[in-house]
């Protein structure tokens, strides 16, 4: 790919996303999951672009969504509904009333209070929820803090001992159907093992429920699948599908895996201008037009991405990459070397197609990248660059209507 060339073309700064390796990206867990009954539901929070989620709609994935408004976007984007499914722990009303008259697949319950709600609203409707309750099954991801959800601690889903209350309340309901059960323990998961312990809970607890007579259809093992920012050694596909079949022995279930970063977060770069460097007590710092609003990871979890100048050479010195945001915070990498740089040119913040945009913000007042997507018959441009109209549009009405 010609960076130079969409960047010129596009400016900066700017998000290119290379649908033909997403797609591949699916391809291999679509096959790994080959010979069991499997929906892959891209969890369109780590890329929501239209494009993008339809690019997997096409493919036949489904998608896993956590507002009412990625609903809305995956009905847009030509995502089946009955490839849909709602998690979140905090849904309003108004979010679980809209999934039901959507008639989605199912409605991911996280606590108690949230079953009541689903219920109360599918009163209101005068027909039954189908649900799934999300189960934490206490275990450690050994991921980042911020990015692990399966510990007993974490706010995500609720104990196997309240999950089995849920369903047998739900079974006994006119306006629940329980027909999935689901977990999800973290995000960037590299070691097979915490999934295989989860998994391994939720079968024997899916099988106590069927015992019961609780007619359990979905087996929904989350997403989490790990990738390479730096040197990470990820979790074989073939290895992670054997497990869960192995979890699954014994249970006519099919498979539901929600992978977001998976599937895109080597499929997309961030393209950035330098606009100077400056020199302070010492150090080099390479000015950019991208920020923390952009690509806010490095910020919020101290992530590394590998950042390459293109079309710099000479000799390498150490260096900060930071943005024009007031906040220390607003760097994409932190002692890295770099070769002599000059001002215009182009920076690749690679892996950046995975919670990108999808996190970015008008921090600020500094408008949203443009988006790209790049296959085999070229590149377009998926989401124009936000204009100021765009951000003031709605304050500047309310302002002269005063
Ligand atoms: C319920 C659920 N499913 C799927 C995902 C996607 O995770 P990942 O992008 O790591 O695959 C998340 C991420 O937070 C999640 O909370």
């Amino acid at each position: 790919m010609d960076y130079t060339q969409v960047a010129r073309e596009y400016g900066t700064p700017l998000y290119v996303y290379n649908l033909d390796y997403m797609a591949q990206q699916y391809a291999a867990l679509k096959g790994a999951f080959e010979g069991k009954k499997s929906l892959i539901a891209f969890a369109m929070k780590a890329n929501s672009n239209l494009s993008v989620v339809a690019c997997f709609a096409a493919l036949g994935a489904g998608a896993d969504c956590v507002s009412f408004g990625e609903v809305k976007r995956a009905l847009i984007a030509g995502v089946p509904k009955y490839k849909i499914i709602f998690s979140g722990v905090g849904k309003r009303d108004d979010e679980i009333l809209g999934a039901l008259t959507e008639d989605i697949l199912f409605i991911n319950v996280e606590s108690e209070a949230e079953l009541m709600r689903v219920e109360a609203a599918a009163r209101e409707l005068g027909r039954a929820a189908r649900v799934s309750v999300r189960v934490n099954p206490a275990i450690d991801a050994r991921t980042h803090p911020y990015i692990s959800t399966g510990l007993k601690e974490n706010k995500f889903g609720v104990s196997v001992e309240v999950a089995k209350r849920l369903y047998i309340y739900a079974k006994n309901s006119p306006f629940l159907e329980p027909i999935a059960i689901h977990f999800h323990i973290g995000s960037q998961i590299v070691e097979l093992e915490p999934i295989e312990q989860a998994a391994r809970k939720a079968a024997e607890l899916a099988k106590s429920l069927i015992a019961l007579e609780i007619d359990l259809k979905f087996f929904d093992v989350g997403g989490g699948i790990g990738v390479t920012y730096k040197d990470e050694k990820t979790i074989d596909l073939a290895a992670y599908a054997n497990t869960v079949f192995g979890a699954l022995q014994g249970l006519d279930m099919t498979i539901i895996c929600e992978p977001g970063r998976f599937l895109t977060a080597n499929g997309g770069v961030f393209l950035t201008r330098v606009i100077y460097e400056k020199y302070s007590e010492g150090r080099r710092f390479v000015v950019v037009d991208g920020a923390m609003n952009d690509l806010i990871r490095p910020a919020l979890y101290g992530a590394y991405h590998r950042v390459e100048a293109i079309g710099a050479a000479g000799d390498e010195t150490l260096c900060d990459v930071v943005g024009p945001v007031c906040e220390s915070g607003d760097f994409f990498a932190k002692n890295i070397v770099l070769p002599p740089i000059e001002r215009g040119d182009l920076l690749v913040v690679h892996t950046a197609g995975a919670y990108g945009f999808a996190m970015s913000s008008n921090f600020n007042t500094r408008r949203r990248a443009a988006e790209v997507a790049v296959d085999k018959n070229g590149y377009r441009l998926i989401r124009e660059r936000e204009t100021y109209e765009d951000i003031f549009a709605s304050e500047m009405r309310l302002l002269s209507a005063r």
